[in-house]
């Protein structure tokens, strides 16, 4: 097949630059200004009255039903937001505020970013692999019920916390997850790193389970620099996180007391300065990415290639848009093609399990995971204008 019509393509919704990146900052508002303010006032590290405003900006903002969905089903009680340095840091926090200690099981799935298993990791914990769906990208309720059946089946213990993941900001079926957590008592943690902007059935992904954490690192669709978030609607644990991620120091005056092992993990005032002015024009960041994914949508479908969409009930903010070939071989041609044009593609991960690190760790069936990391390729997804 002929893939330089894709390529083609792409350089007519990026007229002008070279190279092509597969998703770059923008920063069209306030952010100047607020950095600025923030130097102004000396205060640029963990404290600051930027860091509380961006918890409350996105707070508020994930709090809000997808208006688009017919009956948003988003729960009342309050959000408590957590702001950390980045992403995997919030993950590794919620973990530990859920129980999970050295030698229990975590599920998550095998087609993820390592930072979602790393944290896993750092604690002591076991991560169990289990198969993705299909069409969503993400852990598949199926896999998770089987799972768990047989572990009850063979009188096994059962896993300390579940980590499912929303692939490239496609929302997976999140809810028959926490559901079938629910039954077996299980926390869930959802990483949602990849999926501000995303809803399934109107409520914002990060929101159902017992925590979820966002990254607003320099790829994704809101950035900060580096840095990143756990979101709880339970207090006493929002409470904990930020008292974790703030090395366990009891506030005073002047003593430093410390009642627990705890993190420097706190996200600086100056990147939440520039959270702050990011989290202000979203709504129009997110609406540019779904007119480039609706493009890209009408494109593959007069050549015969699929793209990742939606499920019924899902809103994806198309954080990366992705596109779906026969084979791995036919993947690394297009993929060398398009380096070799300065256009900015990648595949997806390889499967976690395949890793040297993570070989010696409990891995189901993963027929899909094994077929989208060879076949799927990720393409330019910066906002257009
Ligand atoms: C799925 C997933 N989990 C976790 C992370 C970690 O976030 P961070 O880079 O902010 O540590 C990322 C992104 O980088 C990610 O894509």
């Amino acid at each position: 097949m002929d893939f330089q019509p894709i390529i083609d393509f792409i350089k007519t919704l990026y007229p002008g630059k070279d190279p092509i990146v597969l998703h770059e900052p923008q920063f069209t508002g306030n952010e100047k200004k607020y950095v600025l303010d923030c130097i102004d006032s000396t205060y640029v590290s963990s404290v600051g009255k930027y860091v509380t405003l961006f918890e409350e900006k996105v707070a508020e903002f994930l709090s809000l039903p997808d208006t688009r969905y017919p009956i948003p089903d988003t729960k009342s009680e309050p959000l408590f937001c957590v702001a950390t340095v980045n992403g995997t840091a919030a993950l590794h926090l919620a973990l530990i505020a859920a129980g999970v200690k050295a030698g229990d099981e975590v599920i998550t799935q095998p087609l993820t970013f390592i930072a979602t298993a790393n944290p896993i990791v750092y604690i002591g914990a076991k991560p169990v692999f289990i198969d993705v769906d299909p069409d969503t990208l993400g852990m598949s309720p199926m896999a998770l019920r089987a799972l768990l059946k047989s572990l009850v089946t063979r009188h096994r213990s059962l896993p300390k916390a579940c980590v499912p993941m929303h692939t490239f900001g496609n929302p997976c079926r999140i809810d028959e997850i926490v559901e079938i957590c629910n039954e077996y008592g299980i926390p869930v943690i959802e990483d949602a790193a990849e999926s501000i902007g995303s809803y399934y059935k109107g409520q914002h992904t990060g929101t159902f389970g017992l925590m979820g954490t966002l990254s607003f690192n320099g790829n994704k669709t809101i950035t900060t620099g580096g840095g990143g978030m756990v979101v709880t609607r339970n207090l006493q644990l929002a409470t904990r996180l930020k008292h974790l991620s703030t090395q366990a120091k009891i506030p005073h005056p002047w003593e430093f007391a410390h009642d627990a092992i705890g993190y420097n993990y706190r996200l600086p005032n100056i990147n939440a300065a520039l959270g702050v002015a990011q989290m202000e024009t979203i709504h129009e960041k997110l609406e540019s990415k779904r007119q480039l994914a609706k493009k890209y949508a009408d494109f593959f479908s007069t050549i015969g290639i699929q793209t990742i969409q939606e499920i019924p009930g899902a809103q994806s903010n198309f954080w990366l848009n992705g596109i779906s070939f026969k084979n791995r071989q036919q993947r690394n041609e297009f993929l060398q093609l398009a380096v070799n044009q300065n256009v900015h593609c990648r595949p997806a991960w390889e499967l976690l399990p395949t890793l040297e690190m993570y070989k010696q760790y409990q891995c189901e069936d993963i027929p899909n995971a094994q077929r989208i990391s060879d076949t799927i390729v990720n393409i330019p997804s910066s906002p257009i204008n």
